[in-house]
């Protein structure tokens, strides 16, 4: 018998068609509050979920009696509980490596907006404003040379830093759980303590999960590190960040400026005050955002989903306490 799967994310014909061909499948379209009602309604049969950007929290899995697997279209797992999925022998599947060069690619994309004030400029040309030849009023600041700081120095850490040091000649240090001498090696990069990054470095990048460790890691303390040359960059998760804190030291020039496309609530409201600052580049959390690589995820996601239930150890298992 076909096993019942639940997407709450629509995926392109050909995987709808795979998915198809071995499942039972219910597609949520939207999680407005009529899909979120489907979705409740759809749980006490799914065996199988697949989809992203969805808080499962236990209240909602309580209602899936028969749950045996979950693959999430992200490398991010900050939407579940492993703790409670593992407990009840749900395996987690996610999506890395398909995503590292693309989200790099987001980061740098941030780094060379914000240095060089890229949006600020492009807008004040499509605004008429650009009416005699720009003076240091409208200048921005290098990119190559200058110091990138990576805290967090995963795939996407290593993919950014393979980017400054051979693209950008920059000197590139960074922070993470522990030293890693194979990227030092790569990238001549260097290890310092969190405190000595921020204040050393002119691009301060998170690339890092959000875990219960790394909520709310920069802060006010943080900020006040950093110079005021600093660049901020965060293409992790808005919750790494104390987002008042953030808008403080932008505001008072206390850092140079930000490249943001994670935020503490997303979507990002619309009177959000790092709207009003000219100093900010806000994107809406298009890391991973390119139709090559959303796909990929895609692709990966099923892939683990098909496999687990299956009965064959997913490939991108984030349980493995929860594989027999
Ligand atoms: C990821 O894959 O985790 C991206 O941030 C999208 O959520």
């Amino acid at each position: 018998m076909k096993k019942q799967v639940v997407l709450y994310k629509k995926l392109s014909a050909p995987l709808m068609a795979r998915l198809h061909e071995q499942a039972e499948v219910t597609l949520i379209e939207s999680l407005d509050t009529q899909g979120l009602a489907k979705l409740r309604d759809a749980l006490p049969r799914a065996q199988g979920l697949l989809g992203a950007s969805l808080k499962l929290d236990a209240e909602l899995l309580d209602l899936a009696p028969h749950l045996e697997a979950i693959a999430s279209v992200s490398v991010g797992v900050d939407n579940y509980d492993i703790g409670y999925l593992t407990e009840r022998r749900i395996l987690l599947s996610n999506t890395p490596d398909v995503l590292t060069e693309t989200t790099a690619d987001t980061g740098f994309a941030l780094i060379l907006a914000t240095a060089r004030r890229v949006v600020e400029l492009a807008n004040m040309v499509r605004d008429g404003q650009w009416t005699r030849n720009i003076g240091p009023a409208h200048f921005g600041t290098d990119v190559h040379g200058k110091t990138l700081g990576i805290i967090g120095m995963g795939r996407i850490g290593e993919a950014l830093a393979q980017r400054g040091h051979f693209g950008f000649g920059m000197p590139v240090i960074y922070h993470s759980h522990s030293p890693k001498p194979a990227v030092e090696q790569r990238f001549n990069a260097q290890y310092r303590s969190l405190d000595d990054l921020l204040q050393q470095a002119d691009f301060v990048c998170l690339t890092l999960p959000l875990t219960a460790e790394t909520e709310g890691l920069i802060g006010t303390r943080q900020f006040a590190l950093m110079r005021p040359e600093t660049i901020f960059i965060n293409i992790s998760r808005g919750k790494v960040v104390d987002e008042a804190a953030l808008i403080r030291a932008l505001s008072n020039r206390q850092i140079r400026a930000a490249g943001l496309d994670v935020f503490e609530r997303e979507p990002l409201n619309h009177d959000s005050p790092l709207l009003q600052l000219n100093n900010v580049v806000a994107t809406p959390h298009m890391g991973s955002a390119t139709h090559e690589t959303r796909e990929a995820m895609a692709r990966c996601a099923v892939d683990n989903l098909l496999a687990a239930l299956a009965g064959q150890r997913p490939v991108n298992l984030v349980n493995p306490q929860a594989w027999r």
